[in-house]
């Protein structure tokens, strides 16, 4: 088994005319965490969607643990063991609380079944107190942890994480941040888009900065924090 578990190359991805991703490689290895960074419309969600098979790309081809997967459909993505939590969340509002969890749970591409029910909950005690609410019934930094329960539900390879502490209060933002360092702890790979770069490059071995659909950095946590102006210039902190 290829231990590179994405490998896209020469993404070119449109919104009809508009040329949004114009040539990304982008690579996820395994046991790698890596953050995608850039400012607002750089294409960062264009290219989760992009390796998802969310939007098609016109030009280029994902591989997803060494097979073409290019034009693949996204629940043939996801039963190669990408789990994707997009921006805005996306749980089922009227299910509950453990039947959003049950309902994702199966064994990962290797047969692994390492997150089950009860783990989840031991990760997330806020959820465990509300099995029996609703979806809607939770706050958005429930959602959140539901969102990021039932993609481990799925054991997942690689986790996607779209702006999962986007509108959070500092609190519960900093449980995703604790979450997440789990989660690699775990031994899944992850690709994390945050606003907060301090976060990121905490948790994070490697990072891809976006302008305009193309890639102007991908280096190691280390060396982004030893060069400011890098963050300065794209990130404009
Ligand atoms: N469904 C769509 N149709 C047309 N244009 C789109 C669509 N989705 C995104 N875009 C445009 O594509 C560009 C990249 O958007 P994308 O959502 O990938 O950016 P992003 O880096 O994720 O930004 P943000 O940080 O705001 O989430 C933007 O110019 C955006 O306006
Ligand atoms: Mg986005």
């Amino acid at each position: 088994m290829s231990d590179l578990l994405i490998d896209a190359r020469g993404l070119h991805t449109y919104y009809g005319q508009s040329h949004i991703l114009r040539g990304i490689d982008f690579q996820v290895g395994r046991g790698e965490t890596i953050g995608l960074m850039g400012r607002n419309g750089m294409g960062k969600s264009t290219l989760l969607k992009s390796l998802m098979g969310l939007v098609k790309p016109r030009g280029g081809s994902v591989s997803i643990c060494g097979q073409d997967m290019t034009g693949a459909a996204p629940f043939e993505i996801a039963q190669r063991g990408i789990a994707y939590v997009p921006e805005g969340r996306g749980i089922f509002g009227n299910l509950s609380v453990v039947e959003n969890l049950k309902m994702a749970a199966r064994a990962g591409t290797r047969g692994q079944r390492d997150w089950t029910y009860e783990r989840v909950l031991e990760t997330f005690p806020r959820l465990a107190e509300r099995l029996g609410h609703g979806g809607q019934q939770l706050s958005g930094g429930e959602q959140q942890m539901l969102t990021i329960g039932r993609a481990l539900m799925t054991n997942p390879d690689v986790l996607i994480l779209d702006e999962a502490t986007e509108g959070l209060a500092p609190l519960i933002a900093r449980e995703i941040w604790r979450i997440c360092d789990l989660i690699k702890q775990s031994g899944i790979s992850s690709v994390i888009v945050d606003k907060n770069w301090k976060h990121v490059t905490q948790v994070t071995d490697r990072n891809v900065i976006l302008v305009k659909g193309e890639v102007v950095f991908a280096g190691s946590s280390d060396e982004l924090r030893a060069t400011p102006q890098i963050l300065e210039q794209h990130l404009g902190v």
